[in-house]
C-alpha cells in the first residue's frame, strides 16, 4: 500500500509558545482539533530540510495519558513530511535521558542515526484525562532545541495555515518490537519499535563500574528502595537495579510505569515521594525500625532525582557537588579528571567550593539544562547539576535521574570497598557529613507557591526588583526584621552571558546576596501549566565545623523571615504557607 499525504487546513491557536522544557498544558487543552497537529507541523518548519525529509527521528515519552494517541498522530505526520524513519520506544516508552542518549548513540539496521526527537512528556506534572501532557523537540546532539528554534517553533504557531498528515496510514502496533515498512510518495517509510532499555543500559555499562556496584548491592549489609513514582524510571529500574546489579525486586516500588502515575504528583522530593520518605525513615508519623541504607526516586520522565540515606535526605545541591567531588576516583567514565563543573544560578554553592578546592573549571548558568548543554557540546564541563532535583554530566544532553543513583551507588561502592566483611559501611549521612567537614556546609531549602494568581506574582518580583535601587534602604528594612543576619551587599536580575555563543539571557531570578555569603533568590517557574509558580531559594554558607549539624529550618529560620517579610509574600500572594518545602 503507498500511503496518501493530505494536506490539510487549520489556523494559528494562541498559547503554544515553549516554556523551559517544551509545550506543557492540560491534556483537554492538547485535544482540541489541530492542537497537536499545528505544534509539530510547525516544529517540522522550523527545522532545516535535511533534518526532516529522508530523516529518521525518534518520538516517545514517558507514557502519560494521551501518549499512545500523539505518537499515532506524530508518525503520520512525520510520513506526510517526508521523514524517512521514525523509531518508537516499545509501548512508547522512553526516559527524557535515553531519548537523548538514544539520538547520541543508536544506529538502526540500515546504519542510519536520529538527526532529532519528540519527547512526550510533562516532566513531573501530574498525569491523567484530567492532567499534563508535554511534548519537546530535541536535536540531534540530544538536547533540548536552542532558543533559537523554540523562538521560531513559536513563531510559526502563529502563521500556521496548513499541516500534512497521512490520514490513511494504519496506525502502528507499538507494543511489539520490529520494523514496520510503509511505502509512501517519496519512497519506504519505516517504524521501527525498539526496546526502551537496551541502548541506554549499554551505556550506563560503559560509564560505571557495575561489577563494583554489584558487590556493594548484594552485601548483605546493604539495602536500597528505588520508587519510580509510576514513572517511566521504572521501565529501566529493573533491567539495571535488579537484572544487572542483583537487588532484590522488593528493593522496586512503584515501578510500573502508569499513563496517571497512579494518580500521583510524579516529583521526586520529600513532599511527593510519599512512599519513599516513609520507608527511609523520613516520615515522623511513621517510624521505621530499619531503612533502607539508600533510596532514590525518580519524576515522570526519569530525568530528575532525589537521593536519601537511611533517615536523611541529602539535598540536590549538595548531591552534585559530592558527586563532583569523588567523581575521579569512584566513576571510570572520569577517571582521566573533569573538564569543568557548572550549577544553576538558585543552585547552592556548594559545587562553588569543590570546583575551587579541585581548581576545576566553574560555571554559574540560569535555570534549564539547555545552558549545560552548550557547555558540553564545547568541551567545557563534565558533572553539572541543579537544586531541583537534576544531576547529570556530558554523557548525554539531558539530565539523569538513574546515572545519578548510579553515581551514588559508585561513590558508596568505592568508599566501602574494603568494608563490605566486617567494618561498618560508610553511609550516605557519613559521607554528606564528611564532605561538609571538609568543604563546609551550605544550608538550602527552597520555598515554591504553586498556582498564585500570575498578575499577583509579576506585582511581587517587580516590587522586588523596585528595592534593589537602593541597598541602604533594603538593609534598614531586613534590621527591622531581624537584627541577627548579614547585610546585603549585591543584589541585581541574574544575568549570563553565554561563553560558547555570547549569547545574553536576563531577567533570571532577582538576587540578593549578604556579606556572609548567604542568599535569598526570587525567581518564576518556567515550567508550571496553571497561574505562576513564585520560588523562594534561601541558602546560609557554615564554614565552621562545630555548627554544620543543625537542622536546617532552624539555621535558616532567620533568613526565611526576611525573605518573607522583604518580598511581602502574604500581602502580594495571600498564601501563609507554601506549597512545597524542598
Ligand atoms: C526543568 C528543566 C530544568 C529546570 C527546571 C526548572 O526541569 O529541565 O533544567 O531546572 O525545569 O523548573 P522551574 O519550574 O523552576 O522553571
Ligand atoms: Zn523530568
Amino acid at each position: 500500500m503507498v500511503f496518501k499525504v493530505s494536506r490539510v487546513e487549520t489556523s494559528p491557536i494562541d498559547g503554544q509558545k515553549p516554556g523551559t522544557s517544551g509545550l506543557r498544558k492540560k491534556v483537554k487543552v492538547f485535544k482540541q482539533p489541530h492542537y497537536l497537529h499545528n505544534f509539530v507541523q510547525a516544529t517540522f518548519n522550523a527545522l532545516s530540510a535535511d533534518k526532516v525529509r529522508g530523516a529518521t527521528l525518534v518520538v516517545s515519552g514517558d507514557g502519560r495519558y494521551y501518549s499512545k494517541d500523539a505518537i499515532q498522530i506524530i508518525i503520520k505526520m512525520a510520513a506526510a513530511n517526508g521523514v524517512r524513519g521514525v523509531w518508537i520506544g516499545q509501548n512508547g516508552l522512553l526516559s527524557t535521558p535515553a531519548v537523548s542518549a538514544v539520538i547520541r548513540e543508536r544506529v538502526d539496521a540500515n546504519g542510519s542515526k536520529a538527526s532529532g526527537g519528540f519527547i512526550l512528556t510533562a516532566s513531573h506534572n501530574p498525569g491523567g484525562p484530567n492532567e499534563d501532557f508535554g511534548i519537546k523537540y530535541n536535536m540531534e546532539n540530544g538536547g533540548p532545541a536552542p532558543e533559537g528554534i523554540t523562538d521560531k517553533i513559536y513563531e510559526n504557531t502563529k502563521t500556521i495555515t496548513e499541516y500534512f498528515i497521512a490520514e490513511d496510514l494504519p496506525d502502528v502496533d507499538i507494543s511489539s518490537i520490529g520494523v514496520t515498512s510503509f511505502g509512501g510518495p517519496e519512497g519506504q517509510f519505516d517504524v521501527d519499535v525498539f526496546d526502551s532499555a537496551s541502548d541506554y543500559v549499554k551505556l550506563m555499562k560503559s560509564i560505571f563500574d557495575f561489577q563494583s556496584i554489584q558487590k556493594l548491592v548484594t552485601s548483605p549489609k546493604f539495602t536500597l528502595c528505588y520508587d519510580a513514582l509510576h514513572g517511566v524510571g521504572g521501565a529501566y529500574a529493573n533491567r539495571i537495579f535488579v537484572e544487572e546489579l542483583g537487588a532484590q525486586e522488593s528493593s522496586l516500588i512503584n515501578c510500573t510505569p502508569k499513563e496517571d502515575f497512579g494518580g500521583g504528583h510524579p516529583d521526586p522530593n520529600l513532599t511527593y515521594a510519599k512512599e519513599l520518605v516513609a520507608r527511609m525513615g523520613l516520615d515522623k508519623s511513621k517510624p521505621q525500625s530499619d531503612p533502607p541504607e539508600f533510596g532514590a526516586a525518580a519524576d515522570g520522565d526519569a530525568d530528575r532525582n532525589m537521593i536519601l540515606g537511611k533517615r536523611f535526605f541529602v539535598t540536590p545541591s549538595d548531591s552534585v557537588a559530592i558527586i563532583a567531588a569523588n567523581a575521579v576516583e569512584a566513576i571510570p567514565y572520569f577517571s582521566s579528571g573533569l573538564k569543568g563543573v557548572a550549577r544553576s544560578m538558585p543552585t547552592s554553592a556548594a559545587l562553588d567550593v569543590v570546583a575551587k578546592h579541585l581548581n576545576l573549571k566553574f560555571f554559574e548558568v540560569p535555570t534549564g539544562w539547555k545552558f549545560f548543554g552548550n557547555l558540553m557540546d564545547a568541551g567545557m564541563c563534565s558533572v553539572c547539576g541543579e537544586e531541583s532535583f537534576g544531576t547529570g554530566s556530558d554523557h548525554i544532553r539531558e539530565k539523569d535521574g538513574i546515572w545519578a543513583v548510579l553515581a551514588w551507588l559508585s561513590i558508596l561502592a568505592f568508599k566501602n570497598k574494603d568494608n563490605l566483611d566486617g567494618k561498618d559501611l560508610v553511609t550516605v549521612e557519613d559521607i554528606v557529613r564528611q564532605h561538609w567537614a571538609t568543604f563546609g556546609r551550605h544550608y538550602y531549602t527552597r520555598y515554591d507557591y504553586e498556582n498564585v494568581d500570575a498578575g499577583a506574582a509579576k506585582e511581587l518580583m517587580a516590587n522586588l526588583v523596585k528595592l534593589q535601587s537602593s541597598l541602604p534602604d533594603v538593609n534598614k528594612i531586613i534590621e527591622g526584621i531581624r537584627s541577627d543576619v548579614s547585610e546585603v551587599v549585591q543584589a541585581d536580575e541574574f544575568e549570563y552571558k553565554d561563553p560558547v555563543d555570547g549569547s545574553i539571557s536576563k531577567h533570571q531570578g532577582i538576587r540578593y546576596l549578604f556579606k556572609d555569603g548567604s542568599r535569598l533568590v526570587f525567581r518564576l517557574s518556567g515550567t508550571g501549566s496553571e497561574g505562576a509558580t513564585i520560588r523562594l531559594y534561601i541558602e546560609q554558607y557554615e564554614k565552621d565545623s562545630s555548627k554544620i549539624g543543625r537542622e536546617s529550618s532552624e539555621a535558616l529560620a532567620p533568613l526565611v523571615e526576611v525573605a518573607l517579610k522583604l518580598s511581602k509574600m502574604q500581602e502580594f500572594t495571600g498564601r501563609s504557607a507554601p506549597t512545597v518545602i524542598t
